[in-house]
């Protein structure tokens, strides 16, 4: 991709100056409250392919037993990180996951990638809020473990009056933190990232209803700028070549 093509990309512009005033008030809400809106069909229906994605690609190879390991690479736009997942975890299948055909359909055309996309990724069409809840399901009846979930550069919805559309400040926060045994959110917008590190030490310390498991309660939490050396989305590339200031969550449990 041109350099030049995104040399002016606009940093977030918000009316926030720090974290976002009730967020303690959300997420201790969110953490007793149950998540019920149903599930839509069609996440389903892309769920299941990639059960049966997983199924096959641990069928082929060595025999392993229950739970599979899973790589997901959440909100992942044109899928270059989730290529360059698979590459760097070759022996686990890795699903990338968007709501935008337009976006996956350069995805499944690999775009700008040099090479074909290697055999244990796959990419589903679904949303995210749906689909997280049903792999939380596969990780606690023991099918998958998920040692390594990419958030990366998801939307930041900067405006105040749309801050409960942030994942951290969404009902769906407690399960996207039980989900995996490392999360990575990637950001360029400061606020978010420190929002995200601030929601998981609240989460940590409020009993969260009934299925939150003792074990993950233990979490480092390490929020920082950092700058990748090789930009491995769009959006990061993006955002580099307009020089600004990237930042990372990285929370272990
Ligand atoms: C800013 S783009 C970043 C894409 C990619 N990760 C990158 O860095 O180039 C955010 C992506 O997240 C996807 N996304 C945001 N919210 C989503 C949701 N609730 N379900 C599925 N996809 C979602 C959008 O469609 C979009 O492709």
């Amino acid at each position: 991709m041109n350099d030049q093509t995104h040399s002016h990309a606009k940093e977030v512009q918000s009316n926030q100056e720090g974290p976002f005033k009730d967020l303690e008030k959300l997420v201790r809400k969110y953490a007793c409250t149950p998540y019920l809106r149903p599930i839509a069909d069609h996440t389903r229906l892309a769920f299941a392919d990639a059960e049966q994605f997983i199924a096959d690609f641990y069928s082929k190879g060595q025999a392993q037993s229950a739970p599979h390991p899973v790589i997901l690479d959440s909100g992942c736009g044109t899928g270059e990180s989730t290529f360059h997942l698979a590459q760097q975890f070759p022996d686990y299948p890795v699903i990338g996951i968007d709501k935008s055909a337009v976006r996956l359909n350069k995805a499944n055309k690999n775009g700008d990638l040099p090479q074909p996309m290697p055999q244990n990724a796959f990419y589903v069409r679904a949303e995210l809020i749906d689909f997280w809840r049903l792999a939380l399901e596969k990780a606690t009846t023991g099918q998958w473990t998920i040692p390594y979930h990419a958030l990366y550069y998801p939307n930041p919805w900067p405006k105040q009056s749309e801050a409960g559309r942030r994942f951290h400040l969404h009902p769906i926060f407690p399960t996207l933190m039980q989900i995996s045994q490392t999360t990575e959110l990637r950001t360029n917008w400061e606020i978010y990232a420190q929002e995200f590190a601030l929601a998981v030490r609240i989460l940590q310390k409020t009993p969260v209803r009934d299925c939150f498991p003792s074990s993950r309660v233990a979490m480092t939490i390490n929020c920082e700028a950092f700058e990748p050396e090789q930009p491995i989305t769009a959006f990061e590339r993006k955002y580099k070549n307009a020089r600004q200031q990237l930042w990372r969550v990285i929370i272990h449990h």
